[in-house]
């Protein structure tokens, strides 16, 4: 068992913990932007989204400045947002463009969150818009085409506190236990020591088998790897509140060369203290043109991330209403996700302090 004063129950990030406001998250995948608006709420604000004609994905304030009508149930034009309870118009940056019956429109606005398109996810920035950097969007870890392969998650919606979503991120220990009938990793698996690396507010973790031989569903059927050794090498990278990237891989001992591999990277945004989205995107770099194997496999993780999301639901539940006396206990093969959490709550402590 884990249990030195360097993880507490007062150093760790708990479903408790006040969220971050001051990191990109993803507020939604490309194909979520459109020209009609739909509402999504993250940190705890209702906010409006869609796409302008000119391409531009906007992100506002979903409430009337007037009496909080909420926006996405209002009327959406080229110039903006009118709303449908008494007509105030919006123009794309919030700023009010017209009132009925009134010449002067109130200086009054609604606020506009910047975002940022890459790839196939829309980022936004929620926290003080003057530290708004986006040199500070995590990096997607693949995009040429000519080498990667890609699979996109839909909409994912957890009913559980992101601290959970992020502690199954990074905790490898539940693959071969909660996945069993998914992902297939080999039992022994469980029993190789996990490596850790904490720089600075990130934390990378994998495990890496030598001399291995089975492969774990996540590879490709056709893959012929019979008689030969592989290092079969499986993990992590905890990157901010936001996102984790994981990864699988495969070297070929007497082969050399760059590895099988699979990325899958994790985005995670609060809505509520209690729940969150999710969104994935896994690319890799192997049977390029394999479209059939690409819908099997996203549908493969999709299947396995359901099992994640019906975890997350009925801890949240347990966390939520369970009355027994209760202390947390914490095991070796926690670690990835105690270091995590003790980021994060420092992280939450730093914000407090500062706002
Ligand atoms: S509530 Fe929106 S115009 Fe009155
Ligand atoms: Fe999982």
């Amino acid at each position: 068992m884990t249990s030195s004063k360097f993880y507490s129950s007062d150093n760790l990030a708990n479903i408790h913990t006040p969220l971050l406001h001051n990191f990109w998250y993803v507020a939604g995948l490309s194909t979520e932007f459109k020209g009609e608006m739909r509402e999504r709420t993250i940190l705890e604000k209702s906010l409006v989204m869609y796409r302008k004609k000119d391409g531009a994905p906007v992100i506002l304030q979903n409430r009337c400045a007037h009496r909080s009508f909420p926006l996405d149930q209002s009327v959406l034009d080229d110039e903006g947002i009118r709303c449908r309870y008494h007509g105030i118009k919006y123009n794309h940056d919030g700023e009010i463009i017209d009132v009925p019956c009134q010449t002067k429109c109130p200086s009054q606005r609604i606020r506009k969150y910047p975002t940022k398109e890459i790839g196939p996810m829309v980022w936004i920035w929620m926290g003080d818009p003057d530290k708004a950097d986006e040199k500070d969007i995590p990096e997607l870890p693949v995009h040429d085409k000519n080498i990667w392969t890609h699979v996109v998650s839909e909409y994912n919606y957890m009913e559980g506190n992101y601290i959970l979503v992020q502690e199954n991120l990074c905790d490898l220990s539940h693959l071969p236990f909660l996945h069993v009938d998914t992902f297939k990793t080999p039992p022994a698996y469980t029993n190789t020591p996990i490596e850790i690396e904490v720089d600075g507010d990130e934390v990378k973790f994998y495990r890496s088998m030598h001399d291995w031989s089975t492969l774990s569903a996540f590879f490709h059927p056709g893959i012929d790897l019979s008689g030969k050794k592989f290092t079969y090498k499986s993990g992590g990278h905890y990157m901010t509140p936001a996102t984790n990237k994981g990864y699988a891989e495969i070297t070929v001992e007497d082969k050399g060369g760059a590895p099988i591999c699979h990325y899958v990277s994790h985005y995670v945004t609060p809505e509520y203290q209690n729940s969150c989205h999710y969104f994935w995107f896994v690319a890799r770099n192997y049977e390029l043109d394999d479209v059939e194997y690409s819908q099997k496999f996203g549908k493969l993780v999709q299947t396995g991330f359901d099992e994640d999301l019906v975890a997350i639901r009925m801890m949240q539940k347990m966390l939520e209403n369970d009355k027994h006396d209760f202390k947390e206990m914490s095991v070796k093969a926690d670690q990835p996700g105690l270091h995590m959490r003790k980021i994060i709550k420092r992280l939450a402590d730093e914000e407090a302090q500062n706002t």
